[in-house]
């Protein structure tokens, strides 16, 4: 039985771009799908379609066990969506569009007022809710526009891109609303540029580049299929990169990956801490003065850069290696 959300062959082409070249999905009810991919990989296309704002030129697509492309008004009616481009009333105060979306959806003043004042308290809107949105900061729109698709909590619900833009704290409280949601029944596809997020909240994820689908399965599975375990180390001083990568490339089982800025070299291993211990031992009898070194799991990032060929945009660490030679 096709899950919650369900596309096959799915092509989208604006002139010459292949936005979507042929992509197949399926959600299991109750589960969350992470579409993760760089920008333009076709990820806010892919979300429209399958929220009926845009036609494709070929697939098939079910949400919620409706037929997308014949019968968009009810697929409407049973999803939520929030978008990359928040849908907010500028002139309406953060109250006012929460409550006008509890009655779109025929919902009492009452009970629009009441979910509008639990949505402003968990957003941390509370104290701008009778302010109007444009005062609001980016950060603050979004939160508004992601409220906006909580006040009736439909069965099947699509984000794009949901925490770009927002501070940790936020973050953070929006994966805990997430979280909650999913685990009342709601099907969920998120689109993100974040591995972490991914990681944290994804059952499954599809990582998408150039309009297809180029690798899926659980976090770990993606994991798995990297490879193994790798050395890790970071060098005192600039100078010492070189000898370090000698040692590496002996007692390695494949290239070495030098990260200049942050003097940090990695490289697949097998042998564990053993060949940990006797890494250290060579760095040692070379002179190469370390201030780390770890045996490590690959991480999303590892995948997504040995299956895209480029790092994503993450700032899980804080740091990023786009310095990576190899
Ligand atoms: N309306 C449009 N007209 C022309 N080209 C478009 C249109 N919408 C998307 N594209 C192109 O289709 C490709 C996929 O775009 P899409 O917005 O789906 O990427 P994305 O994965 O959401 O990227 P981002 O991470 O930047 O949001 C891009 O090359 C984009 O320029
Ligand atoms: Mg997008």
């Amino acid at each position: 039985m096709p899950g919650a959300i369900y596309a096959e062959g799915l092509v989208k082409t604006f002139g010459d771009v292949r936005a979507l070249d042929g992509v197949d999905l399926d959600v299991p009810e109750g589960t969350v799908l992470g579409l993760l991919g760089p920008n333009g990989a076709g990820k806010t296309t892919a979300v429209r379609v399958l929220t009926t704002l845009l036609r494709p030129d070929s697939g098939t697509a079910v949400v919620a066990g409706i037929d997308v492309l014949k019968h968009p008004n009810e697929v409407r009616r049973s999803i939520g969506l929030s978008g990359q481009f928040a849908a907010v009333d500028e002139y309406l105060t953060g109250r006012e569009n929460l409550q006008m979306v509890g009655q779109l959806y025929q919902m009492s003043g009452r009970d629009a007022k009441a979910r509008a004042g639990q949505l402003l308290e968990r957003f941390n809107l509370a104290d701008a809710a009778d302010r109007t949105a444009k005062t609001y900061s980016g950060g603050m729109r979004r939160r508004l526009d992601l409220a906006a698709a909580l006040v009736v909590s439909p069965p099947v619900m699509f984000m794009d891109e949901p925490t770009t833009g927002l501070d940790p704290r936020n973050r953070q409280q929006l994966w805990e609303v997430i979280q909650e949601l999913v685990a009342s029944g709601t099907t969920l596809l998120l689109t993100t540029q974040y591995l972490e997020e991914a990681d944290h909240l994804a059952d499954d994820i599809c990582v998408i580049d150039h309009g297809k689908v180029i690798a899926r399965g659980t976090s770990d599975q993606l994991k798995a299929r990297t490879g193994g375990e790798r050395v890790e180390v970071v060098v005192h001083r600039r100078e010492e990169i070189e000898r370090a990568r000698e040692v590496l490339t002996v007692l390695g089982e494949g290239e070495v990956s030098v990260a200049a800025h942050s003097r940090k070299l990695t490289v697949p291993v097998s042998g564990g801490a053993k060949l940990l211990a006797e890494v250290i031992r060579d760095l040692d009898a070379r002179g190469v003065e370390i201030d780390d070194i770890g045996l490590r799991r690959p991480t999303l990032d590892d995948v997504f850069m040995s299956l895209t060929g480029h790092a994503a945009e993450l700032e899980t660490n804080g740091e990023t290696d786009k310095e990576t030679v190899a």
